[in-house]
């Protein structure tokens, strides 16, 4: 199995071919699919909903990864569960019973996993380890694809692997935001198992030769 898994965010695709990307860059290498789910409110953004994601579980054969950057996800983690999510990431930021709703996506069938905004102190985690799955470090401020990876997160996403690595079980250390085949080395060697790629890949033109380029940089 890769210890490195790449996984194209979606966010940065062709919209009106979309059966046509997720199949092109799955053959293309693509370890998981990233669903970037964002309701105007958590992020000024707005782009879609679960059934949105029922009809990807049709075409799709890669697990998905369903990244929640809206309010109160207790709402909506189970009808995300239902309608085929593989892994559902909430934001600590936007939920006050985090221990809570973890398990309620864990008792659904999906993974849990948690995610920090850049500037959200990790020490959070501490309280949730011994329940979540994965862990996602965000690298820019969640919203928009096409924006600048925040280098000083390396020293976070180091001290995130030094909490996981403690904790004794299996948990994913996933990044997301400006992340490239130029900066893929940095962040690996930080701690990140999981990397979440929006326009890198989708603006390439030639996906297959793009997720070549980035393993041949991590070396994996
Ligand atoms: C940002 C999203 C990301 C986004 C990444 O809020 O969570 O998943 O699609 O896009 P790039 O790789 O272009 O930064
Ligand atoms: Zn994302």
């Amino acid at each position: 199995m890769k210890d490195i898994l790449i996984a194209p965010s979606i966010l940065s695709c062709d919209f009106l071919r979309l059966g046509d990307e997720i199949r092109d860059v799955e053959e293309a290498g693509a370890d998981l699919i990233h669903i970037d789910v964002m309701d105007g409110h958590f992020v000024p953004n707005i782009t879609i909903g679960p059934m949105f994601v029922e009809a990807l579980r049709r075409i799709n054969k890669k697990p998905l990864d369903v990244h929640l950057m809206i309010d109160n996800p207790a709402q909506y983690v189970q009808e995300f569960a239902r309608a085929g999510s593989d892994i559902i990431t909430i934001h600590a930021e936007a939920d006050n019973h985090l221990f809570r709703t973890l398990d309620v996506i864990k008792e659904s069938g999906a993974k849990a996993g948690i995610s920090f905004n850049p500037a959200t102190p990790i020490c959070l985690l501490d309280h949730v380890i011994q329940i979540v799955d994965l862990v996602l470090i965000m690298t820019v401020n969640p919203g928009f694809g096409g924006q600048k990876y925040i280098p000083s997160m390396a020293e976070k996403i180091s001290e995130a692997k030094k909490k996981i690595d403690k904790a004794g079980r299996y948990i994913d250390l996933e990044i997301d935001g400006g992340i490239k085949a130029v900066n893929a080395k940095e962040v690996v060697e930080a701690g990140g198992n999981i990397l979440v790629m929006g326009t890198e890949i989708f603006h390439s033109g030639d996906y297959r030769k793009k997720i070549e380029e980035v393993r041949n940089k991590i070396g994996r």
